[in-house]
């Protein structure tokens, strides 16, 4: 890495941590500035000086006499004591690193397990300069009000499991996601895109490296375009993205959102090694299935085929019927049919 291409990493800060901590626990009760005085052994002063750094970072809190303090807001932008505390709520602890700026999460996480990083991690960032899509495609990354984050995973498995992998993401990811938005149906279009009303609202990429004949590591990236607004999005995808933000009508807690995304990748990862299958993945995947009943075009190793798409098999290959019969497609990119 040269000095040119050095990100700054903002770490977690215990003291913040132990005060965001004690306010969202509280709820909507308030806590009192000589609690947090006690937890942190400082005086009251300091605790108010800490709650003013906050309040600069976009935290909101009301301050009454005799009762102390409660959080009203939180920051709609990522922090990394807020991903910490979002994350160890779940049952998937991890490392969760928080990049103000970087060139894409992916390159990141490639240059953290260079750096022998252990495995599994995170690394979020509120912007990437150099943003990945699939098949060398840019991936617009300039809104901190959207999630650009990559997970990383060392699972000496046979290449054939990575397709399941991405697959058990995009469920899992989208069940996760629905709950936020309980009257905007979210749906995969296979592969790798998470779609709302007919829009794309995240996309997903994995890159692995690989040794003789495993893979050594997983490095699973998404973009989620979460609170931003389409209608400042580069005019070549204005018509085709989307944001939860634009189909719930309401911003969405960024920290939570980012902490159950992470959360439901370990889930997918999980079920890829068949740790805690419960559910066949072409069962789990046709309720969520964009393309289902479609006629839809396949390009696949440079040849196009169109079909009604029908599912995936057990491989995760999306299965079309086409004129002479079912045919299976097991890479590629697929376009609805006008
Ligand atoms: C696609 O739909 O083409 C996949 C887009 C993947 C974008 C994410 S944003 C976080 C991670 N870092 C990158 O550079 N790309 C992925």
């Amino acid at each position: 890495m040269t000095p040119d291409t050095e990100y700054r990493q903002i770490e977690p800060n215990e003291d913040t941590y132990v005060i965001l901590k004690a306010l969202l626990d509280a709820g909507d009760g308030f806590v009192s500035g000589s609690q947090l005085g006690d937890q942190l052994g400082v005086s009251r002063p300091a605790i108010h000086g800490k709650l003013e750094k906050l309040r600069e970072q976009g935290f909101e809190f009301e301050a009454v006499r005799n009762k102390g303090y409660r959080l009203i807001k939180e920051t709609d932008v990522l922090h990394p004591d807020l991903i910490r505390y979002y994350t160890e709520k779940s049952q998937h602890t991890t490392d969760v690193l928080y990049f103000p700026v970087i060139d894409s999460t992916n390159s990141e996480a490639e240059r953290q397990l260079s750096f022998a990083r252990k495995s599994p991690f995170a690394i979020t960032s509120s912007c990437q300069t150099k943003g990945r899509g699939r098949l060398g495609r840019d991936w617009h990354s300039a809104s901190a009000h959207n999630l650009y984050l990559t997970t990383v995973f060392e699972p000496n498995i046979p290449p054939q499991q990575l397709q399941h992998f991405t697959l058990w993401a995009g469920i899992h990811i989208c069940r996760a996601l629905q709950s936020f938005v309980p009257n905007a149906p979210l749906k995969i279009k296979w592969p790798n895109d998470l779609h709302c009303d007919g829009r794309k609202f995240a996309g997903m990429l994995t890159e692995a490296k690989m040794d003789a004949d495993s893979i050594r590591s997983i490095i699973f990236g998404i973009g989620l375009n979460l609170n931003s607004n389409p209608a400042n999005y580069p005019i070549e995808i204005r018509g085709i993205a989307t944001s939860l933000y634009a189909v719930h009508g309401k911003e969405l807690p960024l920290n939570q959102v980012a902490a159950k995304v992470i959360a439901a990748i370990h889930t997918a990862y999980q079920c890829a090694m068949g740790a805690s299958i419960t559910e066949n993945i072409a069962d789990a995947w046709a309720p969520l299935s964009a393309l289902a009943g479609k006629h839809v075009t396949a390009i696949m190793s440079g040849k196009e085929i169109s079909g009604i798409a029908s599912g995936i098999d057990a491989s995760g290959a999306l299965l079309l019927q086409t004129e002479s019969g079912m045919r299976s497609i097991r890479a590629g990119d697929v376009t609805l049919k006008k």
